[in-house]
């Protein structure tokens, strides 16, 4: 048996976490040294999760010690995190948000692939059971060609709890939240050029907005309406389902509440309720959110060992970013803005 790929973790905060039990569960990788640049926290995950070593700055990553970094920290510290994996030719899984913005993004590529370094987004709500599951229905053809998507994050989870950072963050839900579904987006409907947003601050006192309504024309002429808010009474609370709908030419498919999907083909209906793989350390209501990690986890490391491209590989992740951008762009000018031109 070939051994397994040893990894270094950057990030022992709140979604680290999740990511290390995730670990556990990933076939052919191990994480062997964490890194946080507050020591205590380090050590902590270190005896909790019993990982041989931690340090306390990610110069480590120059020891050749390690196959692979995971970097979780926030967006404002990955252009220097992979910067320094690049430089040690370290290949890297990044959490999103990617980069503050479009040019980050960009810089953060091209020196990557300058030195033919692998970097893979942790983009994992497309490795969602559910959202597997559709695109498995949509290759299928039962429902043709997608004219028209909606994917729908509304909901009024205190996320303020878990990641105070986000009171601050000025680009806050469209890059907290809707860049998973603008990847979802793209995974289902295809790539996308024109964009238009409007952006709102509900909640009193934050830097950034906590609502967007998306509209996007995608490059197979079908629209799809990308909604998110942090600030959706709903009871029970809808977190953290994206609901939804996708038509195609012959049938629909309605992502309804409790892991529903329900597919209108052939003049029929069928219901189909996705669970999650039942996992030792998951927990309401984060089970669907967390259940993914392992699968994104899983096929970061089956890439780095048999070869292929990442599918939300950094330079691929960029279309995604795009679409971000143009968001932004169009809320602060009223304008449609094509991604393509950015
Ligand atoms: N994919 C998902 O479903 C999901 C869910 C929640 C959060 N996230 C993302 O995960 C990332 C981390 O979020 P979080 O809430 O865990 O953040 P956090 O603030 O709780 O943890 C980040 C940790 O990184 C450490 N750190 C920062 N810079 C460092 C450096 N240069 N060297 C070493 N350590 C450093 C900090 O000390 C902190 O402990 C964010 O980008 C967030 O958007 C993803």
């Amino acid at each position: 048996m070939t051994k397994p790929l040893k990894g270094l973790l950057i990030g022992c905060g709140f979604f680290a976490r999740n990511q290390l039990h995730a670990w556990s569960e990933t076939a052919g990788a191990e994480i062997v040294a964490v890194c946080d640049r507050d020591a205590e926290r380090a050590r902590s995950y270190a005896a909790e999760f019993s990982i041989p070593a931690w340090h306390d700055t990610a110069e480590i990553l120059s020891s050749g010690a390690f196959d692979f970094v995971d970097i979780c920290t926030t967006m404002e510290t990955h252009e220097e995190l992979v910067a320094l994996a690049v430089r040690h030719r370290v290949p890297v899984i990044v959490q999103k948000p990617f980069a503050p913005d479009i040019d980050t993004c960009r810089r953060i590529v091209a020196n990557a692939a300058e030195a033919k370094v692998p970097v893979m987004v942790h983009e994992n709500f497309r490795f969602q059971k559910i959202f597997q599951r559709i695109r498995g229905i949509l290759d299928s053809g039962e429902i043709g060609d997608v004219t028209f998507g909606r994917l729908s994050w509304r909901n009024a989870i205190d996320v303020y709890s878990n990641q105070p950072y986000l009171l601050q963050t000025k680009r806050f839900i469209i890059m907290d939240v809707g860049i998973h579904m603008l990847d979802l987006a793209r995974f289902l409907f295809g790539d996308a050029g024109d964009v238009s947003c409007f952006a709102q601050s509900v909640k009193e006192g934050l830097a950034g907005e906590d609502a967007a309504t998306i509209l996007l024309r995608h490059h197979n002429h079908a629209t799809s309406i990308v909604d998110v808010s942090y600030a959706s009474h709903r009871f029970p609370n809808p977190f953290p389902q994206t609901l939804g709908e996708i038509e195609g030419r012959f049938g629909t498919i309605q992502i309804l509440e409790g892991e529903v999907l329900q597919v209108h083909s052939d003049g029929q209906q069928r219901r189909e309720i996705i669970q999650n793989d039942s996992r030792s350390w998951t927990s309401s209501p984060w089970t669907q959110i967390q259940d993914s990690v392992p699968r994104t986890q899983q096929h970061f490391i089956d890439t780095l060992r048999h070869g292929g491209d990442f599918e939300t590989s950094a330079e691929d992740s960029l279309k995604t970013y795009a679409l971000a951008e143009a968001a932004y762009r169009s809320a602060e000018t009223g304008r449609v803005v094509d991604a393509r031109t950015l």
